[in-house]
């Protein structure tokens, strides 16, 4: 297997010692450099296999702090939520003949029940039929589609929400929400024999993305394997245990060094080889990842004015029952839900919005893609050089004019960055506990993406601190303003899927949402916004897409009147 070796040998460090001695004699600066450049060396030449990890379900899981009673109900209401129909039961995996081929389904427009005539505020109903690469139907459901209703005219565009019958039949339904002509997208995102395969990998492999971590003590240094869980028979453990949270995160411990001498963490690496050839052919692209499925006719309606009038409030009430969080039209994204809409095109709109606040951004990468957008949009708004790597951080950013300041932080462990120093993991629960809030201090929140290889039982624990620690925040400063980014679907070129599919990411994106329900926090439903939009998915939403969630969270931080709960 190409990826499942790693560094670190006795050999290695019996070496360093030796080199040691010599570089001693060397001025310090010059033995650091020539130092680094040998260790690069040696550890590319000596490997040692990563542990095979053997663990079930419930490895994980049982680490940290064990859950209340009532968490554990909420707990398993939530994977109820999420539960994906499974294969039937006894068949093995079927061969690519018989599993789900776009190519071959087909979906029809269900007629509507005004003689052929669609209004503004009407349903929009679609039946997807799955057939196999043979042509012939399929007899069971958990294929995930995604569906879209658009019109590139208006630069308008609407999520769809599909309903697996079982049986190989889906509906799509989207609620008309402006006259014109629309059409109908309908995607396969993954058969269900693949989902069947990511299901797998999420509970049996977490290990398949995996981390390590460098340790130094004078010139020594070793690099070992971390996670947030790891085989204990195959070597002494360092616990790095947050003593707050309770959130796990363990490293090997090094052979020659101590646990406190950990600098840094990073991604190791993606292990490959993780699904047989067969299982293989579940994933290709322009196969059966991502691939547009057609009309067995048309695809297009054309949509007349409301019969009632123009399209009211009360109208758009009826269509939140369909859970449409908000459409495009002209690119601007029009939420029916949480927020009055303003666009902030001018910099002195936002300046003015954000005037004497600061705002907090914690998170992954798609959180920092805020902090960069305000950045390039406010000419006024200067970074501050906190020398970190850019695509790390900590980052600052300050307009000491209108005295706003600006601040991002990557979340903690398990993060995929490249590496991030000991000092600056922090988790985002604790972070927000050293927040003083109040009404003019902003929070926004993205974490998802790191989370998809894991157990969703790791991603609701991390949740359950951040609520938490949320609720807090409130409780003590009210008036603070708290933004959750959802997740979004991205590119799933080559094997992409089987670490970041987006069946990952919209589990965890359902988990997110049912957990801050009833919360006073304002979500910006990302993956509704990416969904409708015309430009092709990417984990990094083009500046267009992020401009709508900036302006949607500006928006709420800056909206007259009463607060909306979501
Ligand atoms: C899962 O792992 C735990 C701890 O290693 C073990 O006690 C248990 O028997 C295992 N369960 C299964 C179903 O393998
Ligand atoms: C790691 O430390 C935590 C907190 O101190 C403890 O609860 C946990 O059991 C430890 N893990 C192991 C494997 O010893």
């Amino acid at each position: 297997s190409q990826c499942s070796y790693f560094k670190i040998s006795v050999m290695c460090s019996r070496l360093l010692i030796t080199r040691c001695r010599v570089l001693k004699q060397e001025s310090r600066y010059h033995t650091m450099s020539a130092l680094y450049k040998f260790q690069s060396r040696i550890q590319s030449i000596s490997w040692r296999r990563l542990p095979t990890f053997h663990r079930n379900h419930s490895f994980c899981s049982h680490l940290g702090q064990p859950p209340s009673s009532i968490e554990e109900l909420e707990e398993q209401d939530l994977l109820d939520l999420i539960a994906w129909p499974q294969l039937p039961s006894g068949s093995t995996l079927p061969t690519l003949c018989q599993t789900s081929d776009p190519a071959h389904s087909l979906f029809t427009i269900v007629p509507s029940q005004n003689n052929e005539r669609w209004y503004v505020g009407d349903q929009l109903q679609v039946l997807v039929h799955l057939h196999d690469f043979k042509g012939r139907p399929k007899r069971y459901g958990g294929d995930f589609l995604l569906a879209r209703l658009h019109s590139p005219k208006y630069r308008a565009g609407v999520a769809g929400q599909v309903v697996d019958h079982k049986n190989g039949l889906y509906s799509a339904r989207f609620p008309l929400l402006w006259e014109g002509s629309v059409q109908v997208e309908i995607m396969m995102v993954h058969s269900s024999e693949a989902v069947a395969v990511l299901q797998r990998l999420r509970e049996k492999r977490p290990d398949r993305v995996f981390f390590v971590s460098l340790f130094r003590l004078g010139f020594l240094s070793e690099t070992t394997v971390c996670n947030m869980c790891l085989p204990q028979d195959q070597g002494q453990l360092c616990n790095y245990t947050d003593p707050y949270s309770g959130e796990p995160w363990y490293c090997y411990k090094p052979k020659m060094l101590s646990c406190d001498v950990r600098i840094n963490h990073a991604k190791g690496g993606y292990l490959k080889n993780i699904i047989t050839n067969k299982e293989a052919l579940l994933f290709q692209s322009e196969v059966n990842v991502k691939v547009p499925i057609h009309a067995s006719t048309t695809d297009t309606i054309t949509v007349l004015p409301s019969r009632k009038g123009t399209a009211d409030a009360s109208q758009k009430s009826d269509l939140v029952t369909l859970a449409t969080s908000g459409y495009y039209y002209q690119d601007s994204w029009r939420p029916l839900v949480g927020v009055t809409m303003r666009q902030f095109d001018e910099a002195s709109a936002i300046t003015q919005c954000l005037t004497n606040k600061v705002v907090y951004l914690y998170g992954d990468s798609t959180v920092r893609q805020w902090f960069e957008y305000l950045l390039t949009v406010l000419p006024e708004m200067k970074e501050f050089n906190l020398q970190s790597p850019k695509k790390v951080g900590p980052l600052m950013a300050v307009d000491s004019t209108h005295n706003i300041l600006l601040r991002y932080r990557c979340h903690g462990p398990p993060i995929r960055f490249s590496t991030v120093m000991t000092s600056e993991l922090r988790y985002i629960a604790n972070e927000l506990d050293g927040l003083s809030g109040g009404p003019n201090t902003v929070v926004a929140l993205s974490i998802w993406s790191h989370f998809s290889t894991f157990p969703v039982e790791v991603y609701i624990r991390r949740l359950r601190h951040i609520r938490k620690a949320v609720v807090r925040l409130l409780e003590r400063a009210p008036g603070t303003m708290v933004v959750v980014r959802t997740a979004n679907p991205q590119a799933l070129q080559r094997d992409v899927s089987l670490y970041n599919s987006d069946w990952f990411s919209l589990q965890l994106d359902i988990v997110l949402r049912a957990m801050f329900k009833g919360l006073d926090v304002m979500l910006v439903d990302a993956w509704q916004m990416c969904v409708a939009h015309h430009e092709p998915h990417h984990l990094h939403p083009p500046r267009a897409i992020v401009k709508n969630m900036v302006d949607m969270m500006l928006s709420y931080v800056c909206r007259d009147g009463t607060r909306n709960i979501v």
